[in-house]
């Protein structure tokens, strides 16, 4: 189911109850199976998400060099909280707990691309550089 669940992500971009029951009904198994294993990993979005994929670790690695600032900055720059996206549809700020870029904290993905010592100024460098 995993596996579906990724490649039905990576084509739509989201999955949503539609693929939900979709799933269920391929795999017989019931949509509360489905739908448990969509929202257990935060990796897979229920609803569309902005032009840009905005990520930000928030993990005790990256905490410990600055990223609330980052996430702060961030949420004052696009006027939304961690999870939400801009009212015009343009970007989607999420948290995330760890991409495994410890080393290079704090660090980012954008639009599945990673960065490391990311700050308020780098972060909206990227975020001008970044094709939608
Ligand atoms: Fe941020 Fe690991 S703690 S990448």
């Amino acid at each position: 189911m995993l596996v579906i669940l990724q490649d039905l992500h990576d084509q739509l971009g989201y999955i949503d109850s539609t693929v939900v029951e979709l799933v269920a009904g391929e795999l017989n198994i019931s949509r509360a199976d489905v739908h448990g294993v969509v929202t257990f990993y935060t990796d897979f979005r229920t609803e569309p998400a902005g032009g840009v994929s905005v990520r930000l670790c928030r993990a005790e690695a990256c905490k410990s060099v600055g990223a609330e600032r980052v996430v702060e900055h961030a949420q004052q720059v696009f006027g939304v909280q961690v999870g939400q996206t801009t009212p015009d549809g343009s970007v989607t700020l999420d948290q995330v707990f760890c991409l495994g870029n410890c080393a290079l904290g704090p660090a980012a993905q954008v639009n599945g691309k990673m960065y490391g010592r990311v700050d308020s100024d780098r972060l909206v460098e990227i975020l001008a550089t970044t094709e939608t």
